[in-house]
């Protein structure tokens, strides 16, 4: 048998409403957060951690992020959460104490250690804003996280995509400064991957040399109109969460990231009868 890779579960944009309130006057992201819980819980075998990328909550409010923490309970594994637009940094703080966060103000920035790993957490959110941006503490702090270790894997975890999707309402509040972002990470080859959310549908591209991903969401996506076809619209799509799959190797190992389904599937049924043959 290989050896298990390292598993770090990424969930994102749960835009956590107050109970009994529907996101857009449709849809029930309370319960999809229960199901996307209840999902990361199953997995076999267990994350070692859980990453919740940004929208935590929707509006937002004490009462959302109050909400959230009573979601969030029944999860097993400990978990950090990042701002994204629809979050407020105060808030976050009071809802989510424990957190280690690299600075008593501004912007939520963690570096959390998960054995060989170090998972960089950057907080792209600029307060009152839909864009993204980082600013120049997180810069700074990324720069000497980064510079600290040099000789353990990275995995970069942020809200806003640094690359353009081709929806054209969401590109205009990506990571305005993706070009700061770039001239860091090029620096830094213990960076193996930088994961994103915002745009609430799976996302593969390359970003300065490093594989770069937006997560789904467990509620609506994003429409996927590349023609520009339409107003900002989104839909109700089969739900997933990302689990970023690290395995120790050569160098700085490799990480593999699949797009794990959220519900109750057909099967698993074996390929094959107890005579070994294809059945
Ligand atoms: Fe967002």
């Amino acid at each position: 048998m290989s050896s298990r890779p390292v598993c770090i579960a990424q969930i994102s944009d749960l835009h956590i409403k107050s109970p009994g309130t529907l996101a857009y006057g449709r849809v029930n992201t309370g319960k999809a957060l229960e199901r996307c819980v209840a999902a990361v819980n199953e997995f076999n075998p267990a994350p070692v951690f859980t990453v919740i990328s940004g929208d935590l909550a929707d509006t937002p409010t004490a009462d959302e992020y109050q909400h959230l923490e009573q979601l969030l309970a029944p999860l097993k594994l400990p978990f950090a959460g990042i701002p994204g637009n629809h979050d407020a940094r105060e808030l976050m703080r009071a809802a989510l104490p424990s957190a280690a966060y690299a600075f008593t103000a501004g912007a939520l920035n963690q570096k959390i250690e998960v054995g060989e790993l170090d998972l960089i957490l950057l907080d792209s959110s600029v307060p009152g804003k839909p864009h993204g941006t980082l600013d120049a503490a997180t810069l700074q702090w990324l720069e000497q996280t980064l510079a600290s270790s040099a000789d353990r894997p990275a995995l970069l975890f942020l809200h806003h995509p640094p690359f353009k999707t081709g929806i054209w309402h969401m590109d205009r509040q990506n990571l305005l400064n993706a070009d700061q972002l770039a001239s860091i990470v090029k620096r830094h080859p213990r960076a193996r991957l930088i994961a994103a959310g915002h745009v609430h549908r799976a996302m593969l591209t390359i970003f300065e040399g490093i594989p770069a991903t937006i997560c789904p969401a467990p509620n609506h996506a994003v429409d996927l109109d590349l023609a520009e076809l339409r107003e900002p619209s989104f839909k109700i799509e089969p739900p997933a969460f990302h689990l970023h799959a690290w395995f120790p190797g050569e160098g700085f190992g490799s990480v593999v990231t699949h797009q794990v389904p959220i519900g109750t599937f057909d099967g698993p049924h074996p390929f094959f009868g107890p005579d070994g043959k294809l059945l």
